[in-house]
């Protein structure tokens, strides 16, 4: 393991490589924020966002949390995705889960794991809500299926945020992707559950009332 000190010797050689390569990169850089994705992934260590989707500095708005969740009264979250949505107006939100989630697993078992599990009690929830589709899976697929579950609403969650809904309403394009990533191959799996528009969307959750 490197320590801190080899970190910063890490960071100058990087920068200076970056420079190297395209002359003035950081200045460029230093002068404007126009990324075109925001990400919401999972806080794992082995699924960095920029590196996997192969882009570079400047070019991904990033919120991670563990088990990338959505929560209506989390303003972290929710200032991430209004500035990316109002501010830097993006035109993509990729919800990224992963396989083999720490965040998604604890959620399935009875084991406490102390105030995370209150962070990932939705999960739990979402857990008994399709405990009839999940019920007779072996421990891998149960697993596996709660990953793409905890995804799909996810994206659900953001699609009903009264700033996506908003967004919309104006006529802004804006598409909301959900993922999950396999640690084991690198690869991404796209679940293609995508929305761009509030056609499908309960009502209850627009921004504009419905009168129906
Ligand atoms: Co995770």
């Amino acid at each position: 393991m490197p320590t801190p000190e080899q970190l910063l010797e890490n960071n100058a050689n990087w920068a200076e490589k970056r420079e190297q390569d395209k002359s003035g990169f950081f200045k460029h850089l230093s002068t404007q924020q126009k990324p075109k994705y925001m990400w919401i992934g999972c806080s794992d260590s082995r699924v960095p966002a920029n590196e996997i989707i192969g882009l570079e500095p400047g070019e991904v708005f990033v919120h991670r949390n563990i088990a990338n969740q959505v929560h209506h009264t989390d303003f972290n979250c929710l200032s991430g995705v209004q500035y990316a949505v109002d501010v830097l107006n993006v035109d993509h939100i990729i919800v990224t889960g992963h396989y083999g989630c720490g965040g998604v697993n604890a959620a399935v078992e009875s084991t406490h794991y102390g105030v995370v599990d209150n962070w990932i009690r939705g999960i739990r929830d979402n857990y008994i809500t399709h405990q009839e589709e999940l019920s007779g899976l072996s421990a891998q697929k149960l697993s596996d299926r709660m990953s793409e579950l905890n995804v799909i609403k996810q994206v659900e969650n953001l699609s009903h945020s009264r700033i996506v809904q908003k967004a919309w309403e104006e006529g802004k394009k804006l598409t909301i992707h959900g993922w999950v990533y396999r640690l084991e191959t690198g690869l991404i799996h796209n679940l293609d559950v995508s929305r761009n528009a509030s056609d499908d969307i309960e009502p209850v959750y627009r921004a504009t009332p419905v009168h129906e």
